[in-house]
């Protein structure tokens, strides 16, 4: 089997540095418990994309820019909303995506940063048999994001909670996502481009589709006195159990209590708190487990783990969890595909051929 590039450095860059030793994120000298803990997701945008798109606006002129990228990103797709109707949301964004002009300028980078909260808003309403609601420019992103799910104006707690995990999830070093991203940016095919594949590797299970899996597990699951039970089970079964392990991490995602306090910060009310106790004792057996079954690895609690509280909490359904992933992921694709095609080469590794030799004439 391939080594997964273990190890390898694909590129020098300012954007972010995963310490998986000390468990430490930083974005552009920030850590990342301190983008969660207050930052609105439009000024982790200017954080990671300035230098990197001519014309950045700041402050409240990015706040408009990204809220009218948002009514211009409605307008682009509701013709085609009901193609998307019946795509898994994932595909929904994959497809919308693919209907916006690429390219590497402003506008562009833009259209993308709001096109993943617009999309799948798009499409949750519409398999709730609901009608689409239209941006409205003048809400911040995570509180229209949210508006266009619900049809009533968000909460500041919600809104703050979306914020939080949109910062956190922002940027992750090489991560297979943005490798990909980097890789299409590569080849100069533009950032549409770049965010549609790096769409396409989040998907998978490994990556950011694992929030979806830690909801049906929690569920499963159903009481902490059944924690351990199930977990054993699973994992004799040959199961990962997931929102745990991670190709770089040796020790706590830092991610992952970042998110659990953007969850305290929500709401207090008794469901939530159930909703967490069920977390932190399964979190605790499958630890348990874990070292139990896999000495030689550390696998330690994810970024994923505590995403499937925090988005239920925040009202998503676990079939947009990765849509969600991606509406913070894609500015740190955006940021890093310009800095490949800025500072880099065209990406393009080596293999080793094991096959059979070619036949000799007789
Ligand atoms: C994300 O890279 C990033 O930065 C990603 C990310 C980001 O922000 O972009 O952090 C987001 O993708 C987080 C990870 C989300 N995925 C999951 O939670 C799915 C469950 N976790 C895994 O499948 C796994 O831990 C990976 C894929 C995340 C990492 O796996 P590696 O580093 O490739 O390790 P491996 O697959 O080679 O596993 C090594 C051993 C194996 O056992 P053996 O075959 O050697 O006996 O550890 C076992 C694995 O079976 N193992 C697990 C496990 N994770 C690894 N066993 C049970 N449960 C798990 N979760």
């Amino acid at each position: 089997m391939t080594n997964g590039l273990d190890d390898v450095v694909a590129a020098e860059t300012v954007l972010s540095d995963v310490d998986g030793a000390k468990g430490r994120l930083v974005i552009r000298g920030h850590a990342v418990e301190d983008l969660a803990a207050g930052w609105a997701f439009e000024d982790v945008v200017h954080l990671l994309l300035e230098g990197f798109v001519d014309g950045l606006p700041a402050g409240e002129d990015l706040r408009s820019a990204i809220g009218s990228a948002r009514l211009g990103v409605f307008k682009r797709i509701s013709p085609h909303l009901a193609a998307l109707r019946d795509l898994e949301p994932v595909d929904a964004l994959r497809a919308g995506l693919s209907l916006l002009a690429d390219g590497d300028d402003l506008d562009t980078a833009l259209q993308l940063v709001a096109a993943p909260a617009v999309i799948t808003a798009a499409r949750l309403r519409m398999g709730a048999a609901k009608t689409p609601v239209a941006p409205d420019p003048a809400n911040t992103h995570s509180a229209d994001f949210l508006r266009m799910i619900s049809g009533r104006p968000a909460t500041a707690h919600a809104a703050s909670g979306l914020d939080s995990y949109l910062a956190t999830v922002s940027d992750h070093g090489m991560n297979a996502s943005t490798f990909t991203a980097r890789t299409v940016a590569s080849t100069q095919a533009g950032l549409g481009s770049a965010a549609i594949a790096g769409l396409c590797a989040l998907k998978g299970p490994l990556h950011g589709g694992a929030p979806g899996p830690v909801l049906a597990m929690l569920d499963a699951i159903a009481t902490p006195q059944a924690a351990h039970g199930w977990l054993a089970e699973a994992l004799a079964r040959g199961d990962r159990l997931m929102g745990f392990g991670h190709r770089i991490y040796r020790v706590r995602d830092p991610r992952a209590d970042a998110l659990k306090q953007a969850i305290a910060r929500l709401s207090s009310d008794e469901e939530l708190a159930g909703r967490i106790a069920l977390a932190e004792a399964v979190e605790t057996a499958a630890l348990d487990l874990l070292r139990t079954a896999k000495p030689d690895r550390s696998l330690d609690t994810n970024v994923e783990f505590y995403t499937a509280a925090l988005l239920e909490a925040l009202g998503f359904p676990a079939q947009a969890f990765t849509c969600v992933f991606a509406a913070g992921r894609v500015v740190g694709w955006i940021a890093h595909a310009r800095e490949q095609a800025m500072t880099g080469r065209l990406i393009r590794p080596q293999s080793r051929y094991i096959g059979p030799a070619p036949q000799i004439a007789a």
